[in-house]
């Protein structure tokens, strides 16, 4: 293991999983595991953000960790667990905080998203520190790669700054990440309004397909998905700025079918084929994973063992960074 690349990235147990997530990470992180040191947390604290009711969050991590499992991760090669389990996130999380301006978080147009959807309502400081404790899931694991949707390169790079900065004061101690996306599905758009991304919190679920959906629902999805009016005989292509529902379809298919989006935009000629073929291709990749997913879920006892062996295997990595980083900054030995 000693001179693999280490991998790690998270999610959050919030809503239900859709193709976003699914393409945008959760695919490399499977393909990833056999070629790197793979470390994924379900982070139950990040949630704690958005979290006002008891007895949700930890179904929702049983349910996610469920999720990663039926995409295929393998617990006997990566090592998943649940981010509370593992007590040092919060240790450097604060001390990650003390890394971080004030400045630098108050630019990060995912924090400026969330508390402008949640005006009126409570907006918790967690939600502006959010990056702090995300710079420390990353940098507990000495990460190489944190393979990510594009929504969260900001945060990846506020993380290296962050690093950075630690190893200017303390001295080097800290492993600098690097973000990575997928050359297709990196930001899977909402197929009602193809301008903002497929997210959990969309207002209509009829944009966002889950990975638990029906497939009849799936492929209802994908035919109402909006496009536009253009009927002339090079509708189908692949422009981003004057074409993003078209796009979306594009590069939703290219990333199921192992192609380019230009190279799929060459078989088509009408809206109608695109959108159905990619709503089959959709079927045939979700269909498997849905059927697994449900019979791990059959099974609470076995996937909470499972998160177990990851939290202690975890730990073993994060206790050793929280102690170096202790050490490098001269706090008093407990
Ligand atoms: P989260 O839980 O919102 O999303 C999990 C992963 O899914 C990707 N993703 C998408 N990719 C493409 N298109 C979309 N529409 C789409 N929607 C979501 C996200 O980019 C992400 O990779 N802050 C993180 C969780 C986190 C984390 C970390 C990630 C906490 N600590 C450490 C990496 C490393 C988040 O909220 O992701």
């Amino acid at each position: 293991m000693a001179n693999q690349t280490r991998v790690l990235s998270c999610i959050q147990p919030t809503g239900e999983m859709h193709l976003g997530n699914y393409l945008g990470a959760l695919r490399a992180w499977v393909e990833g595991q056999h070629r790197c040191d793979a470390f994924h947390g379900v982070v139950d604290l990040h949630a704690l953000t958005v979290t006002e009711e008891p007895g949700v969050v930890g179904e929702a991590t049983l349910r996610t960790a469920a999720m990663l499992f039926a995409v295929g991760l393998d617990p006997e090669i990566a090592t998943v667990f649940a981010q509370s389990h593992v007590p040092e996130h919060s240790q450097l999380g604060w001390i990650m905080q003390c890394q971080i301006s004030f400045g630098e978080l108050s630019r990060m147009t995912q924090f400026k998203d969330k508390s402008t959807k949640r005006e009126g309502q409570f907006v918790a400081a967690g939600l502006f520190t959010y990056p702090a404790l995300q710079a420390a899931d990353i940098l507990l694991y000495d990460t190489n790669e944190v393979p990510v949707g594009d929504d969260q390169r900001q945060h990846i790079e506020i993380t290296r700054d962050a690093a950075i900065r630690f190893n200017h004061r303390f001295g080097e101690t800290l492993v600098i990440p690097e973000a990575v996306t997928p050359a297709a599905g990196a930001r899977v758009m909402s197929l009602q309004d193809p301008t903002s991304k497929m997210s959990k919190s969309d207002d209509s679920d009829a944009g966002c397909v889950y990975l638990t959906d029906d497939p009849k629902d799936v492929l209802k999805k994908f035919k109402r998905a909006v496009t536009d009016s253009d009927t002339g005989l090079d509708a189908v292509r692949f422009d981003r700025d004057e074409k993003p529902g078209v796009a979306n379809l594009l590069e939703i298919n290219a990333a199921v079918t192992g192609r380019t989006p230009a190279a799929v935009a060459a078989e088509y000629e009408q809206y109608g084929r695109l959108k159905v073929d990619t709503g089959e291709a959709v079927v045939a990749t979700l269909d498997p994973i849905r059927t697994r997913y449900f019979e791990l879920l059959d099974d609470p006892g076995e996937l909470a063992r499972l998160l177990a062996v990851g939290a202690e295997k975890a730990r073993e990595v994060a206790s050793a960074t929280v102690e170096r980083v202790h050490r490098a900054i001269g706090m008093l030995p407990a």
